[in-house]
């Protein structure tokens, strides 16, 4: 089939929306008809060509949600009509990660997912004779996409699919940051710096886990508002005085638990001395630039604090995405907030540009039935 999609050309170049192949899901894929998707900041890196593991042609897009119009051969848990959320972290369920309660990181297709390619070494997105290789085993920035069935997550057909997007990737790693990486106890005092979609999603997680305190430092008032909404108790404005405030504010302590969700190492080692001497746990989110170290004095390790890193907030996406949606649907979280534009996939680099300058949380692209 022909279907319209925003390709990344050159690195550095805006995505050009255009005609493109898409060939029939082969055994064990289905083909998405996508309803929304979310512009993430990963989708901008690679564009910018900053990402050492990028390529181009290739069509962007990750944090998708929409309806499953065909499967292949042998596809088991899904069918035609079901709503999904896709997965950039995909779920065997078979292999030796997707059996250990401890990780979420699925070993079944990453090989080939870097590379650009479907589980079969092949890609199904073409123009005309040239291969077109797939983003982060999504390509999302399309009217359809097709994928594995280990890398869709089947969510509730009643929940709606232009907020649900937002849970396959940004809202669901700062949630499961809290829940499922951290783990945060009841009661606890909670530290979370950064209050974009990964950070509010934290501040939203240490909430859904009963903490008591959970405190939000940003750079920008706006975004410090939005924590509050989402349940952060005390916000503070980023400074160089931060981790001393903190930690005077925890009884010369430090936090129960802090999150990292800036990209930043500075800030990552900010977020390690706030953590608490004797049990401390500093959860790492952001993703640092290519070749910068976090430096830490490993005094502060010796006294007991920990330092752990999230990638996609340790959710195991086909179990426990479907569940975050159902909390969603709820009422426990409130997503409205994070929705700051709505655009076509023709104003996709409008997208890019509004996060450029920080305008909004998150532009999502609506795809017309
Ligand atoms: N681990 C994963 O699987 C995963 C998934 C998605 C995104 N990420 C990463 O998470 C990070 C956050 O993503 P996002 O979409 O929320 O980004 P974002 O840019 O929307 O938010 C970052 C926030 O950090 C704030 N900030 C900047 N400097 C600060 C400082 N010195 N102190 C306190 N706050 C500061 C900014 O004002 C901004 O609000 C990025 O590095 C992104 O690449 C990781
Ligand atoms: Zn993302
Ligand atoms: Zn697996």
């Amino acid at each position: 089939m022909q279907i319209r999609a925003a390709v990344l050309e050159e690195f550095g170049e805006p995505l050009v929306v255009q005609e493109v192949g898409l060939a029939d899901p082969a055994p064990g894929e289905a083909l998405v008809r996508l309803v929304a998707c979310g512009v993430c900041h990963t989708d901008l890196y690679t564009a910018s060509g900053v990402d050492p593991s990028g390529y181009a042609p290739t069509v962007l897009g990750h944090e998708g949600a929409g309806v499953v119009e065909a499967v292949g051969e042998g596809v088991k848990d899904l069918a035609v009509g079901d709503h999904v959320v896709t997965l950039f972290s995909p779920q065997c369920g078979e292999c030796v990660h997707c059996l250990d309660p401890r990780t979420n990181l699925c070993m079944a297709i990453r090989e080939q997912q870097g590379k650009g390619y479907l589980p079969d070494g092949t890609t199904r997105l073409h123009r005309g004779d040239e291969e077109l290789r797939h983003f982060m085993g999504t390509s999302t920035f399309a009217e359809y996409t097709v994928m594995p069935e280990i890398a869709l997550a089947k969510v509730s057909p009643e929940a709606e699919l232009d907020r649900a997007c937002l849970f396959a990737c940004g809202l669901s790693t700062g949630l499961g940051a809290a829940m499922f990486t951290a783990k945060v106890q009841p009661g606890s005092t909670c530290v979370v710096f950064g209050a974009g979609m990964v950070g509010l999603g934290a501040v939203a997680g240490c909430r859904l886990q009963g903490a008591e305190r959970i405190l939000c430092v940003d750079l920008s008032e706006d975004r410090l508002e939005l924590a509050r909404g989402q349940g952060a108790t005390e916000t503070m404005v980023a400074g160089p005085d931060t981790v001393a405030e903190i930690v005077e504010s925890t009884d010369g302590f430090g936090a129960d638990y802090t999150f990292e969700a800036t990209g930043n190492v500075q800030v990552m080692r900010q977020a390690v001395e706030a953590a608490r001497m004797g049990w401390g746990l500093c959860t790492v989110a952001g993703v640092a630039g290519k070749g910068e170290t976090l430096d830490i004095v490993p005094r502060l390790l010796i006294t007991g604090r920990r330092v752990a890193g999230s990638s996609f907030g340790g959710v195991k996406g086909r179990d426990q995405v479907p569940q975050l949606v159902e909390r969603y649907m709820r009422g426990e979280i409130d997503v409205d907030p994070f929705i700051s534009h709505r655009i076509s996939l023709d104003e996709v680099n409008r997208g890019f540009e509004l996060m450029e300058a920080q305008d909004g949380i998150r532009s999502v692209i609506e795809f017309p039935a």
